[in-house]
């Protein structure tokens, strides 16, 4: 089977040197990757800056701002039997980019931000054949978000972490998950490694991709 990953954050510039982001390290897509390769699954890891080794076998497309990752995950999209969204995609995006640093003053000044195209929700609106996968990262209400987010991103399953907890979720090494399902009901992967828990989510993400294709036929 082939799978469609995308992980880390995504960067979208100011002028040269500096970016807005945001702190996730790319472990947890790296890590169902590699549980994905370790079932002899073909994996197409579509990686935003990150600072940890690519899991060998995956094949990597390294991009930077969520315009790359769009285009990337489009040319992909059609060849894919599962898309994992994975990737922290920044939200906004600043509405002007200086091609010369900018230099500062003493005076304060205000950033105009413009809404950054949602790659899950546009990738999901066009026709394809691919199981989705979305994932949230809350710090609060995160039943409502998830519910929420699984009908709006047109997504099979929604995988959501608390990430108000320090000790699992963005840059940790271990995570905890909440899988909402399409009938309402959900599941919890308990606190684990990010690779322990991958693996339960890919087994997850299987059985119920063939439930919906026993279904269909
Ligand atoms: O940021 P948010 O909670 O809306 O993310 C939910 C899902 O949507 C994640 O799978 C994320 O990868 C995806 N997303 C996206 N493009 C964005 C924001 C989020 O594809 N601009």
């Amino acid at each position: 089977m082939k799978f469609l990953i995308t992980a880390g954050p995504t960067r979208e510039p100011l002028d040269p040197v500096r970016y807005l982001s945001n702190r996730s390290s790319g472990k947890m897509g790296y890590a169902i990757a590699a549980a994905a390769l370790e079932e002899k699954h073909h994996v197409v890891l579509i990686s935003g800056p990150v600072a940890i080794t690519h899991p060998s076998g995956a094949e990597m497309v390294r991009v930077t701002t969520g315009d790359e990752m769009f285009e990337a995950a489009s040319q992909q999209l059609g060849e894919c039997d599962v898309l994992v969204m994975c990737a922290a995609v920044c939200d906004y995006k600043p509405a002007h980019y200086s091609p010369v640093k900018s230099k500062k003053t003493r005076e304060p000044f205000a950033l105009e931000l413009v809404p950054a195209r949602d790659i899950l929700a546009s990738l999901t609106s066009a026709e394809h054949d691919c199981f989705v996968v979305g994932f949230a990262a809350e710090t609060h209400d995160l039943e409502t978000n998830a519910a929420r987010k699984l009908g709006e991103k047109n997504c099979d399953l929604l995988v959501a972490n608390d990430v108000s907890r320090p000790e699992i979720g963005m840059d940790s090494d271990e995570n905890e998950l909440v899988i909402f399902f399409k009938d309402g009901t959900r599941e919890t992967i308990p606190r684990g490694k990010k690779i322990a828990v991958a693996r339960r989510l890919l087994k997850i993400i299987l059985d119920v991709r063939e439930n919906c294709l026993t279904k269909k036929s």
